[in-house]
C-alpha cells in the first residue's frame, strides 16, 4: 500500500466506520433502539376532525394513568413512555399510525381506537405483529374477533342495543311502541348498533316504523327527518357520533319534530351540548359512566383528572384511564413484555375496580359491565338509570 493512503482507502475506511456506527446505534435498523429502563406504549386516536374529542379525551385519560404509574415507581422499576399519533378519524391513517407504532416505535402494546371502524383498521396490524391492542371504547363485536391479541374494556353493542331498546319500551320517560331509526350507513358502529336495537325493540313488542340513513359529515337531514315525521314515531333512534347527532337534533326541531331522540355512547362528548344546545333537551343516550355517580372511585377520578386537564372527564377519558391501568397491571404480572405473555395476562383480568365499573375480560376478550342512561338537560347529560348486563 502506498503511503499516504490513497483516496480509495480513505473512503473505504470512512464507509466501514460509518456502517459500524449505524449498526450499533440503531440496533439493526428495524426500529428505534429500546431503552431498557422504560416501557413504550402507543395510542392512536382522532385528535383532529369531527370526532376530535374522542381522541383528546382518551389521550388525557391515558396520560393521567401514565403519570400515576410513573410517580409510583413505574412497572417493575421501568418508567412508562406514551407515544400518541393522530389518525384524523380516517381508516387509512389509523392503519398507518398503528404500523408505525408497532414496527418503528416497537411499542409493547397499543391503546385505541375509539370508533369501531378505526379499531377494525388498526387491529389487524397488531394481530399480525403479535402486539396486544386494547380498545378502551369500540363496542362493535367484530373488533375483538380480529384475533387473540385484541381486547376491549367496554361492553359490546348487542348489550348496548338491548339497553336502548329496553329503555325506549319500558321507561316511564318514553314508553315507546313505535320507533324510527336514522343510521350512519358507512359506520360499522352505527350499522351494528342499529341492528341490535331493532332486534331488541321488536322482541320487546315494539315496531320500527321508518328506517333512514345518512353519511357522516352530511349537512342536510331534512329529507330523512320529513319521512320520519310522517311515520309518527314515539322515539327516534340515532346511533351516530356527536357532531352529526347535534346537527340532526337542530334540524329536527326546525322541522317541528319534537319526538325525543335516543342514541348510544357515540353521543358522548362535551361538544354534543355545544352543537345541539336546547334542541337536545329531553333526549337520551346510553353510556359507560356518569359524572354524577357519587361513588368515591368516580368522584376521586374526576378530581384528579380535572386538576390535571382543567376540564371534567367524559366517558372516553374514564375508559382511556381504565384501559391504561388494566394494561399496566397485566404488564406488572407478565413473565415478559412479549406479545404472547402480555396477552395471556390481559386475558386473566378479573374484577378490576375501574372508574367505568368492575371489569372482567371474558373468553372473547370483551368486558361485561353495566351501562348508564343519561338525559340531556340544559345541554348537559344527567344520570337517569343504570342497566345491568343479563337483565
Ligand atoms: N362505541 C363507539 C364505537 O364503537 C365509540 C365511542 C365510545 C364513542 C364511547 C363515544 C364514547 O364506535
Amino acid at each position: 500500500m502506498n503511503y499516504p493512503p490513497t483516496a480509495f482507502w480513505r473512503r473505504s475506511v470512512v464507509a466501514i466506520c460509518a456502517g459500524l456506527w449505524l449498526t450499533i446505534s440503531c440496533g439493526g435498523c428495524n426500529g428505534t433502539k429500546a431503552d431498557p429502563t422504560e416501557i413504550v406504549i402507543g395510542h392512536y386516536g382522532s385528535m383532529t376532525g369531527s370526532e376530535a374529542t374522542f381522541g383528546a379525551s382518551t389521550d388525557n385519560g391515558i396520560k393521567l394513568a401514565v403519570e400515576e404509574i410513573n410517580a409510583a415507581g413505574g412497572i417493575n422499576g421501568k418508567k412508562v413512555r406514551l407515544i400518541t399519533y393522530d389518525d384524523k378519524g380516517d381508516a387509512r391513517e389509523a392503519g398507518t399510525a398503528v404500523t408505525r407504532l408497532v414496527t418503528k416505535d416497537r411499542v409493547a402494546a397499543v391503546l385505541g381506537e375509539v370508533a369501531s371502524g378505526l379499531s377494525l383498521a388498526g387491529a389487524p396490524v397488531c394481530q399480525e405483529n403479535g402486539v396486544p391492542m386494547i380498545t378502551p371504547s369500540s363496542t362493535n363485536p367484530k373488533v375483538t374477533k380480529v384475533g387473540d391479541m385484541i381486547f376491549r374494556v367496554c361492553f359490546i353493542d348487542p348489550f348496548q342495543g338491548s339497553v336502548c331498546a329496553k329503555f325506549a319500551r319500558e321507561s316511564e320517560k318514553l314508553k315507546a311502541s313505535k320507533a324510527a331509526i336514522l343510521t350512519d350507513q358507512a359506520s360499522p358502529y352505527s350499522v351494528g348498533l342499529q341492528e341490535e336495537f331493532e332486534k331488541a325493540f321488536i322482541a320487546l313488542g315494539g315496531s320500527v316504523v321508518s328506517k333512514q340513513t345518512y353519511q357522516a359529515g352530511d349537512q342536510d337531514f331534512s329529507a330523512q327527518l320529513t319521512a320520519i315525521r310522517s311515520s309518527e314515531p314515539d322515539v327516534i333512534f340515532v346511533p351516530g357520533y356527536y357532531t352529526d347527532v347535534g346537527n340532526i337534533a337542530l334540524q329536527a326541531k326546525k322541522l317541528g319534530l319534537n319526538t325525543p331522540l335516543l342514541g348510544g355512547d357515540g353521543w358522548d362528548s362535551s361538544k354534543l351540548g355545544e352543537i345541539g344546545g336546547k334542541a337536545l333537551d329531553g333526549c337520551f343516550y346510553s353510556n359507560h359512566y356518569s359524572q354524577q355517580d357519587p361513588s368515591e372511585r368516580v368522584q376521586d377520578f374526576i378530581k384528579k383528572y380535572s386538576a390535571k386537564h382543567k376540564e371534567t372527564p367524559d366517558g372516553l377519558a374514564a375508559l382511556g384511564y381504565d384501559a391504561a391501568r388494566i394494561l399496566f397491571e397485566a404488564m406488572g404480572r407478565a413473565k415478559s413484555l412479549g406479545g404472547a405473555d402480555l396477552a395471556a395476562e390481559l386475558a386473566k383480568t378479573k374484577d378490576f375496580d375501574g372508574v367505568t365499573g368492575r371489569i372482567s375480560i371474558d373468553a372473547d376478550r370483551n368486558a361485561v359491565k353495566p351501562a348508564v342512561i343519561l338525559e340531556m338537560k340544559n345541554s348537559q347529560p344527567e344520570f337517569v338509570t343504570t342497566i345491568q348486563p343479563g337483565t
